[in-house]
């Protein structure tokens, strides 16, 4: 970083210059250099919109243009010098701009401010970023149907209520639960997308300008459907960036609970699953071990999403009217919010597809007679008798087989009332096939289901596509 004392943009009221404590304090070029990108952007637009309202001419415009893009090129070439100075991305290309562009470059922030500078500068970023999670949530998606298509009506495990074996369900159907939530996701995202998509750049500090600004002209030229309609709500509105908190917090917790069953299910008192060891860690003083980090990790990182939310939620509350500094803390969280749901989406799918499951070891936990004790209430319901009477009766059936410990199977065989063919749902595997009803768990519904998840994906390729 050069050593060069530029002055700050705004050093024109002041007689003496900046603490160092101040300038260490307050500066974000750290963090907010990644905005760069969509700075020159913004920067671009609006520049373009002074040429187009005659408020400079066409000299400077192409001056302030090319400097723009010289600044562009040593960014991203890495020879772009930066000034202990530059107390923000926003002062760092100004000061370049105006190095290179001299008189002209110094009109490059007629008519805005940093305030709807940055904010526009963060609306581009969000509609890049949340892109981008859709994009890697589509991923893990395909690695779930792909995942759910191989398991097919073959393998299925023991469902579970308050984690006790309830009914066995097809593997299938239990990767697809997780299908759908992540599509809930992205629909969050898309609606976040769209709330997003206006722009706040002509707002100026907070009240517009005595120049005629043409926004609309700005907005057009980014790619944003909608103008602000009120200049102090544009440069101190951060819903987007709460609203894309709150998305990824709770997408991170979806992933958080897809970790915890691989975390539980690669145990050896499941053994349900076989973690690959491109997937997997050591331990450096057990020799033996092969841990689920990656499962873990995702279902730790939860905790650091929900913190970003509850955390910039504080820094929101009472802030009154327009932009105050406060709201420079927005970056922080929702960088590294998009940034570990982005990494956790990628790792998992990875992991998810690498891993093997066991079908043996969920089959005989989901085979267990005691599991189909609900088709035998229900074999009872179809012969008339009210459910809680059957609820019951089968309830007493399996306390009698706890009692004599013998198997279920064996009381129901010698109890009036039930024949053969009540005996034989509680045959291995059949369970399962007995899960007609929409949406359930098994072979008819989950292959409708299966169609749908996939008609569902192909929307959003689409939509991805356009
Ligand atoms: N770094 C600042 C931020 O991120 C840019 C805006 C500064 N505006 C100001 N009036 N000091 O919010």
């Amino acid at each position: 970083m050069a050593n060069a004392k530029n002055k700050a943009l705004w050093h024109g009221r002041f007689t003496h210059a900046p603490s160092s404590e101040l300038m260490d304090f307050t500066a974000s070029i750290d963090i907010d250099r990644r905005l760069a990108p969509e700075d020159i952007e913004g920067s671009r637009a609006h520049v373009r919109m002074l040429g187009k309202t005659k408020i400079l001419d066409g000299k400077e415009v192409a001056a302030i243009l090319a400097a723009l893009d010289t600044a562009q090129a040593e960014i991203e070439a890495e020879t772009f010098v930066w000034f202990e100075s530059d107390e923000d991305i926003h002062t760092a290309i100004e000061r370049r701009v105006t190095e290179i562009a001299g008189a002209a470059g110094a009109k490059i922030h007629t008519g805005r401010s940093r305030n709807d500078q940055v904010a526009t500068d963060l609306h581009l970023w969000f509609r890049r970023a949340a892109r981008a999670a859709i994009i890697a949530t589509h991923e893990l998606q395909k690695t779930l149907l792909d995942q759910a298509q191989k398991a097919g009506d073959e393998i299925y495990l023991p469902g579970y209520t308050h984690l006790q074996r309830a009914q066995p369900v097809l593997l299938a159907h239990h990767l697809l639960a997780h299908y759908w939530a992540l599509a809930r996701d992205v629909d969050r995202w898309r609606d976040a997308l769209d709330r997003a998509d206006v722009s706040p750049l002509g707002a100026g500090a907070l009240a517009g300008s005595s120049l005629p600004l043409d926004p609309k002209f700005t907005a057009d030229a980014l790619g944003f459907s909608r103008v602000f309609e009120n200049s102090l709500d544009a440069v101190s509105d951060r819903d987007f960036v709460a609203e894309g908190l709150f998305v990824a917090a709770l997408e991170q917790v979806h992933l958080s609970r897809i970790g915890e069953e691989i975390v539980l299910w690669s145990s050896a008192e499941f053994g349900f699953l076989d973690l690959a060891e491109t997937h997997s860690t050591g331990s450096s003083m057990l020799p033996h071990k092969k841990n689920p980090d990656i499962a873990e990790l995702v279902r730790g990182k939860s905790g650091r999403l929900i913190g970003n939310l509850t955390g910039f939620l504080a820094t929101l509350k009472a802030l009154p009217l327009a932009y105050n500094r406060d709201l420079q803390e927005d970056k922080e969280p929702i960088f590294d919010a998009l940034d570990t749901l982005i990494s956790s989406l990628g790792a998992l799918s990875g992991l998810i597809s690498a891993s093997t499951f066991n079908a043996e070891s969920m089959r005989a936990g989901a085979d267990s007679p005691e599991n189909s004790a609900t088709d035998l209430a229900e074999y009872l319901v179809r012969a008339q008798v009210p459910f809680r009477d059957a609820h019951a009766q089968v309830g007493a059936l399996v306390n009698e087989s706890i009692e004599k410990g013998i198997t279920l199977r064996e009381v129901v065989a010698n109890t009036k009332g039930f024949g053969p063919d009540a005996v034989a749902l509680l045959d291995k595997g059949v369970a399962v096939t007995n899960r007609h009803s929409p949406g359930g768990a098994g072979p008819e519904p989950v292959a409708q289901q299966m169609v749908l998840a996939q008609q569902h994906r192909a929307h959003l390729t689409k939509w991805l596509s356009d």
